[in-house]
């Protein structure tokens, strides 16, 4: 195993023994163990906070770790497990794999294999029925992001009833949910390691974040063999993705010291590997690289959410069919210029620009613009058009979508207001 591999593996472990012992206090103990953070200075207050709101998802990483998948998942005294995943991970061979090595572990499969690409209200609402007739003990997400946020939002249905805009936003779950094992197959959304799942309202295409901590994975089976079947496309769109997820949450208003910790560290991990994954797809140690950073981002996401470069993005994808990761690799540079204009937002790039080896030193106003002519460069990499006219949209839209972009739930939390006239303004400068 690679050493900063080895060594963010341990990063995640010792934070998450110690949110565990915060988590797992009796009630009374817990509240006073907040009023006594009261009293702390801000400093310490912010730094302790910031335990209490990690994810508590296990990690197993490994080449061929999902070979251990049935094992693992029997150790949670589970019998009967709907497995959720699309058709082309079935054409790749590893649901057939997953079966027998869940199958020899003595656990009945029930497959759903209907995930589509931004998973609709309509098909979590499919999956959900087949959970209940089924009548399953826990969930298996298999794939991307659309299979993991599906099972999730299969999970809220089942267990707590009504419909997913009921779970639109943050601790809607009153009832516990059914234990859920996910195993991604691309190095992308971090859904792997977040207690959201990503799902579209089928009738207004308004993409709801239904987040509760009870929807987090128990166990994350982070196997980068398993990335290796990505087409380029998919392996350039889902790493720019992860990519704009560490640097979105290295500013935002929410960021806390944990969650800047696994920003640092997913995108030491994601920019090295990234022309690696592109340029030698076979590669296992830069998969390994990129599945790692892109989990961590995820977990940099769970307490600091993303920004205006998520913002701008969804507009395009909803209008224009652009894909996430290529509408958000368009954003971010503009992103990244406007929000410098923002002290600490502009350290921290800085920061990023020296960890990711753009520059030797954080001094100057040059790492941002550094970091943003480095975003660009991915997008040439990976053959990708780098303003928005060259994707097809068109100028007279910019009002409309700068419109939408202000209403998403992500620009709550960019570092500078990002109200209309700022989206346009970073369209415009994207155009
Ligand atoms: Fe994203």
């Amino acid at each position: 195993m690679a050493r900063n591999v080895a060594a963010a593996i341990e990063h995640v472990t010792v934070c998450q023994r110690q949110s565990y012992c915060l988590r797992f206090a009796a009630p009374k103990l817990r509240e006073r163990i907040k009023s006594m953070s009261t009293l702390l200075p801000p400093e310490h207050a912010k730094a302790i906070a910031a335990f209490d709101q990690v994810q508590r998802t296990r990690l197993v990483f490994g080449n061929g770790s999902a070979a251990n998948a049935g094992e693992l998942i029997a150790e949670l005294g589970l019998k009967r497990i709907l497995l959720v995943t699309d058709p082309g991970l079935i054409r790749a061979g590893h649901v057939a794999k997953l079966c027998a090595v869940l199958e020899t572990a003595g656990l009945e499969v029930v497959l759903f294999d209907s995930v589509i690409e931004n998973p609709t209200t309509e098909c979590v609402e499919r999956c959900r029925r087949i959970a209940e007739e089924s009548k399953v003990d826990s969930f298996l997400g298999l794939g991307g992001g659309s299979s993991m946020d599906t099972a999730k939002g299969a999970n809220f249905l089942l267990t707590n009833g009504g419909r997913m805009q009921d779970y639109w936003g943050v601790g809607k779950a009153q009832k516990e949910m059914l234990p859920l094992i996910v195993i991604p197959t691309t190095a992308g959304t971090g859904s792997e390691c977040q207690s959201f799942a990503l799902i579209s309202d089928a009738e207004t295409h308004q993409k709801m974040a239904c987040g509760d901590p009870k929807a987090a994975a128990r166990i994350a089976i982070l196997d980068p063999e398993l990335t290796l079947s990505q087409p380029r496309n998919v392996t350039a769109c889902t790493g720019i993705d992860a990519i704009a997820h560490a640097v979105e949450t290295a500013v935002t208003n929410k960021k806390n010291e944990l969650s800047w910790m696994f920003s640092k560290e997913a995108f030491g991990l994601l920019m090295p590997h990234f022309p690696t994954v592109l340029n030698h797809p076979d590669d296992l140690n830069a998969r390994g690289s990129m599945l790692l950073g892109a989990a961590m981002a995820g977990c940099a996401i769970e307490a600091s959410m993303l920004g205006a470069a998520h913002s701008t993005a969804n507009p395009l994808t909803a209008h224009y069919d652009i894909v996430h990761g290529q509408a958000v690799g368009m954003m971010m540079p503009h992103v990244v210029r406007f929000n410098a204009e923002d002290c600490e937002a502009r350290e921290a790039y800085a920061e990023l620009a020296v960890i990711g080896k753009l520059i030797q030193s954080r001094t100057g106003d040059e790492p941002t613009e550094h970091l943003a002519k480095r975003l660009i460069q991915l997008l040439e990499m990976a053959d990708m058009p780098v303003m928005l006219k060259a994707s097809g949209v068109e100028e007279s839209m910019l009002p409309t979508l700068a419109v939408e972009a202000a209403e998403q739930w992500t620009a709550n939390f960019n570092p500078r207001v990002a109200g209309q006239a700022e989206m346009e303004t970073i369209y415009r400068a994207a155009f």
